[in-house]
């Protein structure tokens, strides 16, 4: 070798060997590429470029942002318009919906979801899965109860950090969604969303804001109803300042499909990316005609909109391309329908579905002694995967609870199924159909009947006599269908009846829930609920959900109808009902619901002790002890309360901020630790418009569930 070519070569290796070790410099290797950039490129970014996707720049290497639904499985494809294509290959993992992940209160659980659509989105090349969707819910008639999460904001907070941690983890950006005050489908594209700073804070912020800062969601996803006069993709206050500049929010505001309505408005108050306009436009949309088209080129060019404010938002977009390896990145594949995936679908449906009512232990039924089964309700029989609207997922495959039942219970018990009642328009109780139930509830030694809410009868037409659907909500609580007279009539003929209800809430149970000896909330349980649900029944598996919504007895006893508005006058509907949300509401004004916020049973019993407090600075702890002191091994959800004995402004009864799932075998005892800081004692003062912490004393209640405290002791901060 050249001898003068040694220090040449060895300066380069050192170089490339410092680079090498030197991170990637994301933020230049942005502003380089942005430098590069035409105006018409930029803004190709910022709008859709099909249903599901954003502009990209082929010459840079920019490739095109694609998202899919969300959020509890990745949707069937759309090819790049609108009609759902028929191919078959995309049938996946259908996991439980969001209510029922929330029911699991097990926010390692929510990674694990997380993960299987992480992976399975990555492997259908979706970068974005438009999840989690964690409205509160405010009202039990919200169309969309199902897929979000829960009336609490704490229990909100932790389950959608873990689902956004997990899809994170795989390479793919989770898109929290809708932000904000999007709690219920009547009017959602017209309503004026109005109430106190102090509710927007303590109730329906602080999911978004651990999305934002605790999971470091990539991207959020704007809601279509106005909030405070202003539409939410175009808002502000939402987006500029609390979200952008309160929160530090580094990511990607797109909009809700079709929520944008000007040009102007979207560019300056914070909105990044336009998508869904083209539904005005079908059958052949043209996306430079987006309000954040070639509208904006126009602007720019003609000095009025500063052409920073289109820079900032194409920063964000690369940003999260550079996060998730979209640009310069290697990532695997990601994988599809793995037994793994449905195991997380078992899981999730194993710990998430409620054992409400369990009188005179009727359940878990052996199966070694019983000989026969009537299983009873359309609901028993029926698929929901593609139901409900956006969220619908054509399942790989899908276990019915008849499936699960006859699988569970094995060739010698004798199985018979009678529908009960039909899913029809105005459908009223069908006679012959329900002396049918009876007669197999008869000749049956238990009768099982799974009914409740449907997402509707037609799943191509979803919003045409639907309950648990987007863009509806429910006329009211009661039960669809004849429900009523069919259970009533069973129970009479078989006293060994469990009711099973599917859905996103509460129904009304008061005409025969007293009768009844059990009854099980199983939501929408995804793949394998009717596994899961048939080995709760069984024993196989020791039911440990609890309700993450209070279930009240009747829709009048609702906070949103007595003391709020609901649905509004079409254009205003003002929340009145302010903080008091769910169990806020039950138990400060001392109304009875049917089921309280964190109720379920275990076929297991626990017993709690020795409660220890102990406080340093703002920070506090509390200690005790659960011992599972029956035969069999169970899981036991321990829900800490605070309240706070005198405050300048009026506090709840109970507030709940802290909870731990935890594992128990028989006669096994542990000690549970849950550490409390500012942010637990803490209240919105919306006279100062700051947070406050008020010194004082406060009751520290442990329970069971909101209304079953098992051990309460003082703590002064
Ligand atoms: C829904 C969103 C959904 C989007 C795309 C909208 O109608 O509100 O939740 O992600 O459509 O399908």
């Amino acid at each position: 070798m050249n001898k003068k070519a040694l220090p040449i070569l060895c300066c380069l290796f050192f170089t490339l060997h410092t680079m090498a070790q030197q991170p990637f410099d994301t933020s230049s290797a942005i502003s380089n590429l942005i430098s590069q950039m035409t105006l018409q490129e930029k803004v190709n970014m910022i709008h859709a470029s099909s249903s599901f996707t954003s502009g990209a720049v082929p010459r840079l290497g920019i490739p095109e942002f694609t998202s899919s639904d969300g959020p509890h499985g990745v949707r069937p494809e759309h090819g790049r318009g609108w009609d759902l294509t028929n191919n078959t290959a995309d049938s996946g993992t259908y996991l439980p919906t969001g209510v029922c992940l929330a029911a699991t209160w097990n926010p390692q659980l929510g990674v694990e979801y997380g993960k299987v659509l992480g992976s399975e989105a990555k492997y259908r090349h979706k970068n974005v899965i438009l999840g989690p969707g964690i409205n509160i819910i405010r009202t039990p008639l919200n169309g969309r109860n199902f897929e979000y999460q829960s009336e609490d904001p704490f229990l909100v907070s932790k389950m959608a950090v873990g689902y956004i941690k997990g899809v994170q983890s795989q390479g793919v950006s989770a898109c929290v969604k809708h932000f904000a005050a999007n709690n219920q489908e009547i009017n959602r594209h017209t309503i004026n969303v109005l109430m106190s700073e102090r509710a927007l804070r303590e109730i329906y912020l602080p999911g978004f804001k651990a999305a934002v800062q605790e999971a470091g969601v990539n991207t959020i996803m704007a809601s279509y109803n106005k909030f405070r006069g202003e539409w939410a993709s175009q808002n502000n206050y939402l987006l500029n300042q609390v979200l952008k500049k309160e929160w530090n929010f580094k990511g990607v505001v797109i909009s809700d499909w079709d929520a944008v309505t000007s040009t102007s408005e979207a560019l300056w108050n914070g909105l990044d990316i336009e998508m869904g306009t083209d539904l005005h436009m079908l059958p052949n949309p043209d996306y430079s005609k987006f309000y954040l088209g070639d509208t904006v080129i126009s602007l720019v060019k003609s000095g009025k909109i500063p052409e920073y404010l289109i820079n900032d938002k194409v920063r964000r977009i690369l940003y999260v391309m550079f996060k998730t390896n979209m640009i310069n990145g290697t990532t695997d594949k990601g994988e599809y329908n793995t037994k793994e995936h449905q195991l997380t679908a078992l899981k999730v449906a194993e710990e998430g579905i409620v054992l409400l009512k369990n009188q005179h232990n009727i359940l878990p039924l052996n199966a070694k002694k019983i000989k026969s089964i009537a299983v009873i309700g359309l609901n028993a029989n029926r698929k929901q995967s593609m139901g409900g609207g956006s969220s619908q997922v054509r399942a790989f495959y899908e276990i019915t609870p008849l499936e699960g039942l006859q699988s569970i219970a094995g060739n010698k018990v004798k199985i018979n199924y009678a529908q009960g009642y039909e899913i029809k328009r105005n459908a009223i109780a069908n006679q012959s159909l329900i002396e049918e139930a009876v007669k197999a509830a008869k000749n049956s030694d238990v009768a099982i009947i799974v009914g409740g809410w449907t997402h509707g009868y037609d799943y191509n037409n979803w919003k045409d006599n639907a309950y648990d659907a987007e863009d509806v909500d429910k006329p009211n609580m009661d039960m669809p269908f004849g429900q009523n007279e069919l259970i009533k009539a069973v129970v009479k003929a078989n006293p060994k009846t469990i009711v099973v209800l599917m859905g996103g809430g509460p129904i009304d149970m008061t005409q025969w829930i007293d009768e009844t000896a059990s009854v099980i909330q199983n939501w929408y349980a995804g793949m394998e609920g009717g596994t899961a649900l048939a080995k709760i029944i069984f024993g196989e598996v020791n039911p440990s959900g609890k309700l993450p919504m209070s279930f009240p007895k009747k829709l009048e006893d609702n906070p949103s109808y007595v003391l709020g508005e609901y649905p509004g006058d079409g254009n205003n509907v003002h929340y009145y009902d302010d903080i008091y949300v769910g169990y806020r509401y039950y138990d400060t004004y001392k109304v009875e619901p049917q089921f309280a916020f964190g109720h379920g049973l275990s076929y297991s019993n626990f017993e709690y002790s020795n409660l220890q407090l102990s406080s340093e600075g703002n920070n506090a702890k509390a200690t005790f002890t659960i011992k599972n002191t029956s035969k069999i091994a169970g899981a036991e959800i321990a829900e800490l309360y605070i309240h706070q004995e005198k405050s300048l402004l009026p506090r709840p009864l109970k507030e709940l901020k802290g909870f731990e799932k935890v594992n128990l075998q028989p006669g096994e005892q542990k000690t549970i630790s849950i550490p409390l800081n500012q942010n637990s004692f803490q209240y919105f003062n919306d006279v100062k418009n700051e947070w406050e912490m008020e010194p004082g004393v406060f009751d520290i209640l442990i329970g069971s569930s909101s209304r079953d405290i098992k051990l309460n002791g003082k703590i002064k901060m």
